[in-house]
């Protein structure tokens, strides 16, 4: 029953972290996974967290019991008011929902597979790169066409907008286009706001379905308010949507799966209509969501002092990745490695897209153990004062030869 199962490709991020992992080498440096590390190079439980979890462990009115299907309803709340912003009007004027979902990707899915099998829709458009599980989650939601538009313009490393705005006119009616809220993964550019504002004429423009991934709020300036500005934009000029919003990342909160898709509509009578397809959604894909990181994600984001807490672990975080986005520049700039290396800090959130080529990251694996994504991507956080002059000297080498 079982014969002739082909072997798949592997997941190219766990593979390479994988190889990091069984390296014995001892400079290794792990540069593939988003998710961030100390100076020491260690996994971080943010403080804040750490404090909510105990609050929860000795709460004896906690419980076991299976949440709603549609999620934990004040960590909705909490999360809708995140991504918004508490005043937004789309929330006053009750036309904002929250579903919680398995972290991002389970975010995504759910809303593919909404949007496939409710509204209909079969075509969806990604940027060129993405990430590398946007793709996959569409056609496996059921889309028939699951293609690109321009987004990164290589020669001059910046956001290709007329190429995307061009892209964007031009998809067919009825189209899904998915967008990163902020911090875009992998190339680390985002369009500037007057960029943004451009997309959102398209997006008006053609009708077009507009699916936001964002899952580095925070990651991008340091400040989640600001991170969130595009999105909050898009919904002041009238722009139906859906959110898929990943807390991986912005709570450390990896694998507790904490995720939330937030919809906003104009008519909120649609919302009854679309709670009940969403519950069956998820009724036949999880049944309902884990509690423990949602729980933690609203008890942080509705205490002030936790709330400040949080902000400040997210500075720590991202000036720690910018420390080292200057301290990898600097060092290939006085090593003299061929080629111009402003980009390396002018790149936003988790990511680096250093343009190195593929024989260049090969050459980076085996000779120097540093790992690193095919297409030249770097993790920034896996730098560290230790190992950043270890990687420039490599990088350099790999260059040079
Ligand atoms: N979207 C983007 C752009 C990502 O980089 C990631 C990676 O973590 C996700 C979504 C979702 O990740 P998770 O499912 O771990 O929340
Ligand atoms: C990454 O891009 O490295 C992370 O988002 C992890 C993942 O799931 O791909």
């Amino acid at each position: 029953l079982f014969t002739g199962i082909e072997v798949a490709a592997p997941i190219e991020v766990f593979h390479m972290n994988k190889l990091y992992l069984d390296s014995t080498d001892p400079n290794k440096v792990n540069l593939t996974i988003g998710a961030y590390r100390t100076e020491e190079a260690k996994p971080w439980v943010l403080p804040v967290v750490r404090e909510a979890e105990k609050k929860l462990a000795v709460d004896d009115s906690q419980n076991h019991e299976y949440l709603p299907v549609l999620g934990f309803e004040p960590f909705c709340k909490a999360a809708v008011s995140l991504v918004l912003g508490a005043d937004n009007a789309a929330i006053k004027e009750g036309r904002a929902i929250g579903v919680q979902c398995l972290s991002g990707t389970g975010s995504l899915r759910a809303a593919a597979e909404f949007l496939g099998r409710v509204l209909n829709y079969k075509t969806a458009y990604m940027s060129k790169p993405t990430w590398g599980n946007h793709n996959l989650i569409f056609q496996n939601a059921g889309f028939t066409t699951v293609s690109a538009y321009r987004y990164w313009d290589a020669a001059n490393r910046k956001v290709d907008i007329d190429g995307l705005l061009a892209d964007l006119e031009a998809v067919p009616l009825k189209s899904v286009v998915v967008l990163h809220g902020c911090a875009h993964n992998p190339t680390g550019m985002d369009p500037t706001q007057d960029q943004w504002k451009a997309i959102c004429e398209v997006v008006k423009k053609k009708q077009l379905m507009t699916l936001f991934d964002i899952a580095y709020q925070g990651f991008a300036s340091g400040d989640p308010d600001q991170d969130a500005w595009a999105i909050r934009y898009f919904v002041s000029q009238g722009v139906e949507m859906i959110i898929a919003q990943s807390f991986a990342k912005n709570f450390g909160l990896y694998n507790e799966r904490v995720g939330n898709l937030t919809i906003v509509v104009n008519d909120p009578s649609v919302l009854a209509g679309l709670q009940s397809q969403m519950s069956l959604i998820i009724r036949a894909n999880w049944s309902n969501p884990p509690s423990h990181g949602a729980k933690i994600v609203h008890m942080v984001l509705t205490d002030p002092t936790m709330k400040q807490d949080w902000f400040d672990a997210i500075k720590t975080m991202s000036s720690r990745i910018k420390d080292m986005r200057a301290k990898l520049r600097a060092k290939l700039e006085e090593l003299k490695t061929p080629g111009n290396w402003e980009h390396v800090t002018k790149q936003i959130g988790m990511f680096s897209y250093t343009g190195l080529t593929p024989e260049q990251v090969d050459y980076l694996v085996k000779k120097h153990k540093v790992f690193l994504l095919k297409d030249g991507r770097i993790s920034v956080c896996g730098l560290n004062s230790k190992n950043v002059d270890y990687v420039a000297i490599a990088i350099d080498d790999a260059v040079k030869n």
